[in-house]
């Protein structure tokens, strides 16, 4: 019997038309998915919409229609998008779906009448577009500890969850458990930050609006959207308290549920505590992977940098935006979209390094053997470290995607292909057609690029399932075995579909600048309006940012630092790639001043740099720190004096 894998995306609010970052997790869960059925699980792939909430019920206010009307629309451009991107899912739950808000109720009043919920009244600071309270010592200068939004002092009778009850378990499940939340400094986050600090009680239902699965005998109360959304990994799957269901029995524990860094809280205290009152057992990983921002900025409409799968795939094609986030986003730091990466790596990745390999070598065959595979003969030069190559992708393709480390995964499978790439320099087959004894060697050549091929085009089903499928046509072979030498002599070749036709840059970013100025027309005028306000008023000072305490000051590590190298960036205006020498550790960083500085004025200067920042991943690189710098039209690095002490701490 085949093991069961059960995994699941986070399901996106149903407040707006979800954006790539958001549907950068399904293709990233999609790809796991996929993977592990290529691997012989038998794989259950849960997705779906977060249906309830205040911020739902303003939103189809705000447009004079009921909230169950406004949600069946943004589900169905949901689903749209799933699909558009290939996301292969087994189930769709909506949380307005008449079972899960029975099971929901059933779940509550379960809980209700066992002790674990009780009712009682709450007074604190309420987060309006989070729908959250927070205590005195959560709040700051009157902001949302989540989102940074204004809080406001509120108080309701509501209902409440006993969390304490349960912290040790779950600390102990935690810490005996290293598995159980990844990246690892995830958890320690959650144990230091959330569990040892003491768990409170939980508000578990709203009055303060009605579009909520109402609390059984008491309908005033709605039941928190949190303790809806999250049960939908069990109630999917059949569960209600009266029944497990055959889904539920055969698959859950979930083996990963798949979310943002932002919902790690939820997914690793509340989801587990919930489901340690229920007496289930706990989902076997919690993976929390890293945000995909625009640049170095937060994705956001009203920043007007939304970008939508739909249209880059209307750009891009979806393999084209599949291969972008899943070879590009880090496994757990944050990653960036933007045009000119999506571009360089369409160009780099797909067009040359895939693209021109397939196509050359399905050529050739065709050039030189009718299209017939040729029977291979005795292994020579770089035959075999070719084939190691190929043995290697599998191998690594194993580890990266065991691990989560689905970036990985794919670099290993275009290492392999650029590998194919240098075979077809180092034996130059249109040489070896030109002689008797060259064309016996040429056999073996063509047969082992084909062969890598075949194998590179299974590996890359995951990824990037049509163009896989499309070479794998193009072989006319159903082998898919993972392993060298698969690719059967004498078969004729099939006819090879467009793969991916390189882009021209300028024309590209020209088509999609006119799109943009049609979609947010406001913004691009507005945008203009403040330049030009800008520039006409003397220089307007940023309001000082809130007062903190000495400890806090110390927090950011500044360290003197010297640039041992400097170099552009391929493919990018702005930043600048700087080696940096700290004297107890050497970073390479990223800085946004290409258009102030050329490299060899940093070369052997003294910089001042964050050197405690997390790693985060811009234009492919990693950046491990920031290098102080200031002002805006003309910005200025700020050098330490020449006789700094490399290392020293500056404060
Ligand atoms: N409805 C809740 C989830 C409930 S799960 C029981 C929610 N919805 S959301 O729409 O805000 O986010 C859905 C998922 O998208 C979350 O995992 C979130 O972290 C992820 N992302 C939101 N913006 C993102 C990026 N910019 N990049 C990557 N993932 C992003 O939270």
């Amino acid at each position: 019997m085949k093991e069961k894998f059960y995994i699941t995306t986070a399901i996106p609010y149903c407040s707006g038309k979800p954006h790539i970052g958001n549907t950068y997790e399904v293709i990233l869960t999609d790809a796991i998915a996929r993977y592990k059925r290529q691997r012989g699980y038998d794989v259950f792939f849960l997705t779906g919409t977060d249906e309830h909430g205040l911020k739902i019920e303003n939103a189809a206010k705000e447009k004079g229609i009921t909230p169950k009307q406004y949600v069946d629309e943004v589900c169905d451009r949901v689903k749209g998008i799933w699909k558009l991107v290939g996301a292969s899912y087994d189930k769709f739950i909506r949380t307005t779906d008449a079972y899960h808000e029975e099971a929901v109720k059933g779940i509550f009043k379960r809980l209700l009448d066992q002790g674990d919920i009780y009712k009682g009244e709450y007074e604190g600071w309420y987060c309006v577009p989070d729908e959250s309270f927070f205590t005195d010592t959560q709040v700051t200068d009157g902001k949302c500890p989540d989102c940074g939004r204004p809080v406001q002092r509120a108080k309701e009778e509501a209902y409440f969850f006993r969390m304490s009850k349960y912290a040790d378990r779950l600390l102990k499940h935690i810490e005996d458990n290293p598995e159980f939340i990844e990246p690892e400094a995830r958890a320690k986050e959650m144990i230091n930050n959330f569990i040892k600090p003491g768990l409170q009680d939980l508000c578990v239902t709203r009055s303060s609006f009605t579009w909520g699965v109402p609390v059984p005998g008491d309908e005033k109360h709605v039941i928190y959207v949190w303790i809806d959304a999250l049960s939908n990994y069990i109630t999917a799957m059949g569960y209600s308290v009266d029944e497990k269901g055959e889904l539920y029995s055969k698959y859950w524990p979930c083996d990963v549920h798949v979310i943002g860094k932002d919902i790690v809280r939820f997914h690793t205290i509340y989801w587990p505590i919930l489901l340690m009152a229920l007496g289930e057992p706990l989902p076997k990983k919690i993976y929390g992977h890293g945000w995909m921002n625009f640049g170095v900025d937060k994705m956001s409409k009203s920043r007007g940098n939304v970008m939508y799968a739909d249209d880059l795939v209307n750009y891009f094609g979806v393999d084209g935006v599949r291969y972008y986030a899943l070879s590009e986003m880090p496994y757990s730091a944050d990653g960036s979209i933007t045009y000119d990466a999506l571009i360089g790596k369409y160009n780099t990745d797909l067009a040359n390094n895939l693209g021109n390999l397939v196509s050359r070598t399905v050529a050739m065959n065709k050039k030189y053997f009718e299209g017939v595979v040729p029977q291979p003969g005795e292994e020579q030069g770089p035959d075999a470290e070719l084939k190691a190559a190929v043995l290697e992708a599998i191998a690594g393709v194993d580890k990266g995607m065991e691990g989560y480390h689905v970036a990985d995964a794919v670099g290993c499978v275009f290492d392999m292909l650029r590998r194919a790439n240098k075979y077809i320099d180092e034996t130059t087959p249109w040489v070896l057609a030109k002689t008797e004894e060259g064309r016996v060697r040429l056999k073996t050549v063509i047969y082992n690029l084909l062969e890598s091929i075949r194998v590179g085009a299974c590996l890359l089903i995951p990824f990037i399932p049509e163009t896989a499928e499309k070479i794998l046509s193009a072989l006319s072979t159903d082998n898919r075995r993972l392993e060298f030498g698969g690719l059967e002599s004498g078969i004729t070749l099939g006819e090879l579909a467009p793969l991916f036709a390189r882009i021209d840059e300028a024309k590209m970013m020209e088509r999609i600048a006119a799109d943009r100025e049609a979609a947010f027309p406001t913004a691009k005028a507005e945008e203009k309006q403040e330049e030009a306000k800008a520039e006409e008023e003397e220089k307007e000072y940023e309001a000082l940012a809130p007062q903190i305490t000495f400890d806090e000051f110390l927090k950011p590590d500044l360290r003197v630092a010297k640039v041992l190298d400097c170099v552009a960036v391929p493919k990018s205006k702005k930043l600048l790639k700087l080696q940096l020498d700290l004297g107890f550790d050497k970073r390479q960083v990223l800085s946004g001043i290409a258009k102030f500085y050329k490299p060899e004025e940093l070369i052997g200067r003294k910089v001042i740099m964050v050197a405690n920042l997390a790693p985060r991943m811009m234009n492919g690189e990693e950046s491990n720190g920031m290098v102080l710098a200031t002002g805006e039209k003309d910005v200025r690095v700020l050098f330490a004096a020449d006789d700094a002490v490399i290392g020293d701490r500056v404060c």
